[in-house]
């Protein structure tokens, strides 16, 4: 027997025999839930299950509750995303949850409920053009204020510097026996405690996860999601991206494509749309970051490495060919204009007149460059075979994908308890009935732009509603 299992095995036992002094007290008080994780989940989560009269304990390891929530957004809490978009849109955002997420926009806790639960609890919000959500007073303390205070007015007793190291329930009929380090009675003072129901709410620590195997459940591998696309050899001195950081175009593509597929073309895997921006170490912006999202996988198994295609815009025509007659036409109609100078690819609004360009011009610059164009050339100078190549350089600039970078802002892990072994009408546990798990730690993550609190929010509404009623149902 290994010093583990004889530690829980001692565990056990102190705690069944609490249990048995307290067991005759526990039908004649209201339940007792604990919330395991202090972040916006489990908050969100204890505030909802006392709010119906439950005693909610929250055992957070680290010295403050809400910590995401405090640096997030850049200080600015990215609270959650257009409420007033269709669901079937707000859930495209979901590389992982889609489906399952479905019925929680529907009915359960719709985008436009949880923008009205945080402006009834003081947190007024203004939505940005990109669909982002912010408190108006851009400060992440608003938020945080708000839902401590709410977690006050519903008694939920808060402690912090209480890590859970295990979590057990022998039989059904039983409670749940957590035991925790809590550093407010010593530094390495193990308490044994037992509740009626937990909530699991341990976003992407390990330690979360290693808690939800240790009562039956699987776990779908995790890793990193919503990080920038490094480019070292395009950054460098004669990379087509050097000198270009902070050049942002308003609509390009981007495909990432394993290392050796290139022959096979059908083998692209994860293209995706949006704003991009250059940085100094490769590409970010929307489009960037959805294939960080949606390729978080695939991206992991090819150690971050591989072929980036990038379309600078992808509005003037899909394929090279699109962009090929479109620059070819300028060698009639504008034969004596150089053509590094000016990007043809522009559009006029109808209604407004403002010219906008697809390419800023330091951009277009360093394709014009790139596809091997004379600096002085003009488009009545030169070839259907130089226009091409340029074209390409537009359509399908090929990028060398070194690593991954990160996105400040914001970032989340995919993967985590499979959302198969989870009744997502209640958050329950399906393995260990009493169990409720929200948030981050369930394998659910969203896009950038307040997606993942989306998430964290209306599953910890879900669990805390759902967790009295089962310990009702099992009385
Ligand atoms: C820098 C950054 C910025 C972000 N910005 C945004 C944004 O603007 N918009 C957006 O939608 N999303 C954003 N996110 C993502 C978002 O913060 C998370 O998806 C969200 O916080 C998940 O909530 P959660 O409650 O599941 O986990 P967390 O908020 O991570 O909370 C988990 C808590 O559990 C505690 N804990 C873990 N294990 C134990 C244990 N064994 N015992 C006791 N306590 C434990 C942890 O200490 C932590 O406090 C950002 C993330 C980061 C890192
Ligand atoms: C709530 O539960 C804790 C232990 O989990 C106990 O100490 C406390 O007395 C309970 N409070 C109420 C009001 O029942
Ligand atoms: C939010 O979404 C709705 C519906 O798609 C849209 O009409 C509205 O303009 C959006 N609001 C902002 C500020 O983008």
């Amino acid at each position: 027997m290994t010093t583990h299992s004889l530690f829980l095995l001692l565990m056990n036992l102190i705690a069944l025999r609490y249990y048995a002094t307290t067991t005759e007290a526990l039908a004649t008080t209201s339940s007792r839930i604990a919330v395991i994780g202090g972040g916006a989940s489990g908050i969100f989560a204890a505030i909802a299950a006392a709010q119906n009269g439950h005693n909610v304990t929250v055992l957070e390891a680290a010295a403050k509750t809400l910590t995401k929530v405090q640096i997030s957004g850049g200080g600015r809490c990215n609270v959650m995303h257009n409420a007033s978009r269709p669901v079937p849109d707000l859930l495209q955002q979901y590389p992982r949850g889609q489906r399952e997420l479905q019925g929680l926009f529907q009915k359960r806790f719709r985008p436009e409920e949880c923008r009205a639960w945080f402006e009834q609890h003081g947190v007024a919000l203004k939505t940005e053009a990109d669909g982002r959500m912010f408190p108006v007073t851009d400060s992440s303390q608003t938020v945080m204020d708000a839902l401590l205070q709410a977690a006050a007015q519903a008694r939920v007793k808060i402690r912090t510097r209480c890590r859970v190291q295990t979590l057990h329930k022998p039989n059904n009929d039983q409670p749940f026996f957590v035991s925790v380090v809590d550093k407010s009675v010593s530094d390495d003072g193990v308490v044994s405690e037992c509740y009626d129901a937990v909530i699991l709410a341990t976003g992407s620590m390990p330690l979360g996860y290693q808690l939800a195997e240790s009562v039956g459940h699987s776990l779908v591998k995790t890793v990193p999601s919503l990080f920038t696309l490094n480019a070292d050899e395009a950054v460098r001195p004669g990379g087509v991206l050097h000198g270009l950081s902070g050049v942002s175009v308003p609509l390009g593509r981007v495909s990432y494509w394993p290392p050796n597929t290139e022959p096979v073309r059908k083998k692209v895997l994860h293209e995706q749309e949006g704003p991009l921006l250059i940085t100094h170490y490769g590409l970010s912006g929307p489009a960037a970051l959805r294939v960080s999202a949606f390729g978080a996988r695939t991206l992991a198994e090819h150690s971050y490495k591989g072929t980036l295609k990038i379309h600078w815009a992808p509005s003037f025509g899909s394929s090279v060919e699109d962009i090929f007659d479109q620059l070819w036409s300028m060698t009639t109609s504008n034969p004596r204009k150089t053509i590094s100078t000016v990007c043809p690819l522009i559009r006029a609004d109808p209604v407004t007149g403002t010219v906008t360009t697809a390419i800023p011009r330091r951009l277009w610059s360093a394709l014009v460059q790139a596809a091997g164009v004379d600096e002085a050339a003009v488009w009545g100078g030169v070839s259907k075979k130089v226009v091409r190549q340029l074209a390409m350089q537009v359509a399908e600039c090929p990028i060398t994908m070194t690593n991954k970078g990160t996105f400040k802002e914001e970032f989340v892990t995919a993967g985590g308890v499979p959302l198969k072994e989870i009744d997502m009408t209640r958050m329950e546990s399906k393995v260990c009935p009493g169990l409720f798990l929200c948030g981050e730690v369930i394998n659910v993550d969203g896009v950038t732009g307040g997606f993942n609190f989306l998430n964290a929010w209306g599953t910890g509404y879900v669990a805390g509603n759902a967790v009295g009623e089962s310990i009702r149902q099992a009385a």
